[in-house]
């Protein structure tokens, strides 16, 4: 697999601040960000991604783009949940360090080789033409858009006619006792935890803060129809923890 060459993205503005040190703070914690998911999850984040998969439903001859592909997880799970079908998937991501491990997986996978490409490169700005892909993914990834609603007018851009868009993000639990232990874990032991095996702190407490700014359920669905989608629809997934988002263009 070849990656893409690095480029350093310039930063005049303060939303190109703001995605530069997204970046490097990514970079940082590439290398444990696996582990530390199944960690910090208890191994649920993989039924999460496997129910955006089917929310996802590939067909043959489908083309996709997973963005924030991150470590690859989501793009591999599309082929692990729908052998023999004939799919591509294109992945893309502001962090080399993200997409090194993410190649490193995809050659490891019995993903068929070609099947999924990378590019570097962010949700603002996507490199790719007008209505190219027949389905676009994005896990735990729209939080860290410096700008959520022009990477949602990006993403509707390059969808064809019909193509649909699927989003997994954090969102808040409701049931009161649940939210109550939910808040102490994710404000107080996860930022240690995080902190001490990735060895960058603040990129695990910019984790529960980033969670807490974020417009979730019916406010997020208000930015997916600003950015021109239809037919948007979500469900709670564990409690609330997260909620899977769908839409057509
Ligand atoms: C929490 S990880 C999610 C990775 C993967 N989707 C997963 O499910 O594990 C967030 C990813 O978003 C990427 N990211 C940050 N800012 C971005 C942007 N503006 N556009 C696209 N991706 C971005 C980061 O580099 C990182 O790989």
């Amino acid at each position: 697999m070849t990656l893409p060459q690095s480029h350093k993205p310039v930063e005049n503005s303060p939303e190109e601040k703001k995605a530069g040190e997204i970046r490097r703070m990514f970079d940082s914690i590439a290398r444990r960000y696996d582990l530390l998911n199944r960690l910090l999850s208890a191994g649920m984040d993989i039924r999460w991604r496997r129910d955006m998969v089917r929310l996802l439903a590939p067909r043959d001859g489908e083309r996709f783009l997973d963005i924030a592909i991150g470590t690859g997880d989501v793009a591999l799970d599309i082929f692990r949940w729908n052998p023999g079908k004939n799919i591509t998937v294109l992945g893309v991501d502001p962090s080399l360090e993200m997409l090194r491990l993410a190649a490193k997986k995809i050659e490891k996978s019995s993903v068929p080789a070609g099947s999924i490409a990378l590019a570097q490169g962010t949700a603002e700005a996507l490199p790719f033409p007008d209505a190219c892909f027949d389905g676009i993914t994005v896990a735990f990834g729209v939080r860290n858009f410096s700008s959520p609603a022009k990477g949602l007018r990006e993403m509707f851009r390059v969808l064809k006619p019909g193509g649909r868009a699927v989003v997994l993000e954090f969102s808040h639990p409701r049931l009161n006792p649940l939210k109550w232990f939910y808040q102490l874990y994710f404000k107080n032991v996860l930022p240690l935890v995080g902190g001490w095996i990735s060895g960058n702190p603040e990129a695990y407490r910019y984790l529960p803060d980033s969670v807490g700014a974020f417009p979730v359920r019916e406010e997020f669905k208000q930015l997916l129809l600003q950015a021109g989608f239809g037919n948007i629809e979500y469900r709670d997934r564990t409690f609330g923890i997260v909620t899977l988002y769908s839409a057509i263009k």
